[in-house]
């Protein structure tokens, strides 16, 4: 069923707040704890919104993560059915070595509509924004994928930025993109940044390729679904566990993943904020009494993006979601 309301504009909220208090981390050395601060206060927020929703994407499984955990029903319990994303902190390294590009995440689908993460960490991704939709293939070359995209987008191919994250397993890929002369981007981390990059106005990336978080995945599609970008995945085991656990499951490793295998639904929100300054995102500012957040937010059904700026006030937010804001405690 269509999702009538415009939830983006509650998600957001629960990206700040997650933002909000996971910022406070920054350079403190502990991911976990930076990640708790988030989780909690994400969780208050979508608690509070409109909807029936289910976590599919989450923190893990329900004894490992008491919060947000794959099957946690989260909301108020009126309003739309939906399936819900979310990584509180993306990129919990960078936030906590205080490091750019860190962002609080969140997705929305109609129920049933998002893949069903089936525990193996990661894909293969192959992701581009809307001008270069329909003419990449994971299963080609890679300098087929760079010149096809580099054509669309009218760009030489020596204009075009590929973003991969910095890892030996893309040794070899490297290689191949430096081959062709088009431009890299090595990331530390946070691949759905990258590829959300890829896919807003004036953007810091044309592609994104290799392998990254299989949840980050879905995450992706769902912004690439708002924006009208595509993105293609395929199951990347480690190892031979993971190799059974794929046969055992009826998967194939063969098997292409588009935008629409990941997020079947066309009504599609997605929010996300800066929890520490990146590309397309501006981290949380704190100043005596509250915090500044600066946040993105999409819907599918009408393909808008709208960036927020956001001033919060600790004193009014611990009256709206009970939580300790107080950046003094
Ligand atoms: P976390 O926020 O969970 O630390 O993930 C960061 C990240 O860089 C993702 O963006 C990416 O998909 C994944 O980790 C890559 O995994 P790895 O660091 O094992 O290569």
């Amino acid at each position: 069923m269509k999702i009538e309301r415009n939830l983006g504009m509650d998600l957001v909220r629960a990206t700040e707040a997650a933002a909000l208090r996971s910022a406070r981390w920054m350079g403190r050395g502990d991911k976990n704890a930076g990640d708790q601060a988030a989780v909690d206060a994400m969780r208050v927020a979508l608690d509070i919104m409109p909807m029936k929703g289910v976590v599919v994407i989450g923190e893990g499984e329900k004894d490992e993560a008491p919060m947000l955990y794959t099957g946690e029903q989260v909301g108020s319990g009126d309003g739309p059915e939906v399936d819900i994303a979310v990584d509180p902190v993306e990129g919990t390294t960078l936030l906590a070595e205080g490091m750019p590009g860190a962002i609080a995440v969140v997705a929305v689908a109609e129920r049933g509509s998002l893949y069903n993460w089936q525990g193996i960490a990661y894909m293969d991704k192959l992701a581009v924004g809307e001008q270069a939709k329909g003419v990449i293939d994971i299963n080609a070359r890679v300098d087929v994928n760079i010149r096809n995209v580099a054509r669309a987008l009218g760009k030489a191919i020596e204009d075009v930025t590929v973003v991969v994250l910095d890892r030996p397993r893309h040794k070899d890929l490297i290689r191949q993109i430096r081959e062709t002369g088009a431009r890299i981007k090595l990331i530390l981390h946070g691949d759905v940044s990258a590829g959300v990059m890829t896919a807003i106005e004036n953007p810091p990336a044309d592609i994104l390729m290799g392998v990254g978080g299989a949840p980050e995945a879905v995450i992706t599609a769902c912004a690439l679904k708002c924006t009208g970008g595509e993105i293609q995945c395929k199951l990347w085991p480690r190892n031979d566990e993971e190799r059974a656990l794929i046969a055992e499951q009826g998967l194939d490793v063969n098997r292409v993943y588009g935008t629409h295998d990941l997020v079947k639904s066309d009504s599609v929100f997605f929010a996300a904020t800066g929890i520490t300054s990146g590309e397309f995102l501006r981290g949380v500012e704190y100043f005596g009494g509250g915090g500044r957040t600066h946040s993105i937010v999409m819907r599918s059904a009408s393909g808008t993006t709208r960036y927020l700026d956001a001033t919060h006030r600790w004193d009014k937010l611990m009256r709206i979601s009970n939580q300790p804001y107080d950046h003094a405690e």
